[in-house]
């Protein structure tokens, strides 16, 4: 595997090197296992004793059954599979998506608006927390479909989606999390979980890009309806071949997580639960944020408390107190062999202000200002200084070009 610290990487929500052995697990099934799993003869037996195995062990890390797992290309297909897909079996009513959802997300509940659905969007707090006050609004009649993000990948808050997740069961409503960010730091349980859908990607956690996975709850998964049609794989629920390779890469990747079980952080009162998916990244998070945050032109977004382990979000400023560019500072970074980003990588390419941050009620120069640091285990305490060095030094830059 290529060395991934050439610069410093602290980019691993847009995504990740692989982990370790899965390159020779995919190499070796694309050499030995290369066949069709659909065919009946020897090569496909051989891709579907594979593709079984890998779906046996990925069920397996999430305390899930197999027929739980649906492989997809990845979490922007998971996600529109579980919302197309399962609002294809309802009648049109309200889909409910939190305010600062992940694009993907927002553009399949756009989909569904253009056939008679009403979307609406639920509000967040100045942290990036939807408002548990809000709850018996949002699935009161008509909402028949709810998507919330769990971990935010901009500002690292996460939702109490365990709280949402059993109000839809009492409700009788389809609940699906985007666990994108969270998957990459731990399996949550599945049998602990009280979503019905879960959508994540592989090349957020250690495993190659171009693979996925929709799990799906027993009972609720018969309701969900293709999105495309074809060859009829995973169940009759996702066509087209399976990418044997991948998805043993995928396992590969996931094998090396740890379990975790799933609790909501704080409630309306204030209350914080312990529950950690992953205490060392944290540790190391921690320690570089407080350094970060000597600097009084750094302010942190997104919860303190209850946020993605290996998550730091900052807006940054000149010594005024006035907003600076978080795309000019990414840029000033690279330059000191820093890489990290101002946002999620699929709005990085625009310098249109962030929408998560404007739902978080910042002003308009503010919503320019963010930067995103997000660890992986490569990042070790002893980097944290030179970290911290460069983007004085970038902030410095900023400040005397203004
Ligand atoms: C929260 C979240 N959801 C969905 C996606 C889309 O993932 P992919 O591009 O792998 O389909 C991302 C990627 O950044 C994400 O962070």
């Amino acid at each position: 595997m290529a060395d991934p610290i050439q610069s410093l990487y602290l980019d691993s929500s847009a995504t990740c090197p692989l982990k370790p052995g899965v390159v020779e697990a995919m190499t070796s099934v694309w050499s030995t296992a290369w066949g069709n799993p659909s065919s009946v003869h020897h090569e496909g037996l051989q891709a579907v004793e594979v593709l079984e195995r890998a779906r046996l062990r990925i069920a397996d890390s999430f305390d899930a059954v197999p027929n739980d797992v649906i492989f997809t290309s990845g979490a922007t297909e998971s996600v529109h599979l579980a919302i197309l897909g399962m609002a294809a079996s309802l009648q049109p009513g309200r889909i409910v998506i939190s305010a600062v959802e992940h694009p993907a997300v927002t553009a399949a509940a756009q989909a569904l608006q253009r056939t008679g659905w009403e979307v609406t969007q639920w509000p967040v707090d100045s942290l990036g927390r939807i408002k548990l006050s809000e709850l018996s609004r949002m699935l009161s009649p008509p909402t028949r479909l709810v998507s919330v993000i769990w971990g935010q990948s901009e500002v690292g808050t996460l939702q109490p989606i365990q709280t949402v997740g059993a109000a839809c069961a009492r409700q009788g409503i389809p609940f699906h999390t985007d666990a994108t960010q969270v998957v990459g730091q731990g399996c949550p349980m599945w049998s602990k979980l009280s979503a019905d859908l879960l959508s994540a990607s592989a090349h957020k956690f250690g495993g190659p890009k171009g693979v996925g996975l929709l799990l799906t709850r027993e009972g609720v998964r018969e309701r969900l309806e293709p999105i495309h049609g074809g060859g009829g794989q995973e169940q009759g629920y996702r066509a087209g071949t399976q990418p044997v390779a991948l998805i043993e890469g995928m396992a590969k990747a996931l094998e090396q997580s740890t379990r975790w079980t799933p609790e909501d952080g704080p409630d309306d009162a204030g209350q914080h639960s312990s529950a950690d998916a992953n205490p060392t990244i944290r540790t190391s998070r921690d320690a570089l944020l407080d350094q970060m945050l000597q600097d009084p032109r750094l302010i942190l977004t997104g919860d303190p408390h209850w946020r993605l382990p290996h998550h730091i979000s900052v807006m940054a400023h000149n010594s005024k107190g006035d907003p600076l560019s978080g795309r000019a500072l990414v840029r000033e970074l690279a330059t000191r062999h820093i890489s990290v980003s101002s946002g999620s990588a699929c709005s990085s390419g625009k310098d249109s202000g962030s929408s998560v941050l404007a739902a978080m009620g910042m002003a308009p120069a503010q919503q320019r200002a963010g930067l995103r640091l997000t660890l992986g285990g490569w990042i070790q305490q002893h980097h944290h200084q030179q970290v911290v060095d460069a983007l004085k030094e970038s902030l410095n830059a900023l400040d005397e070009a203004r």
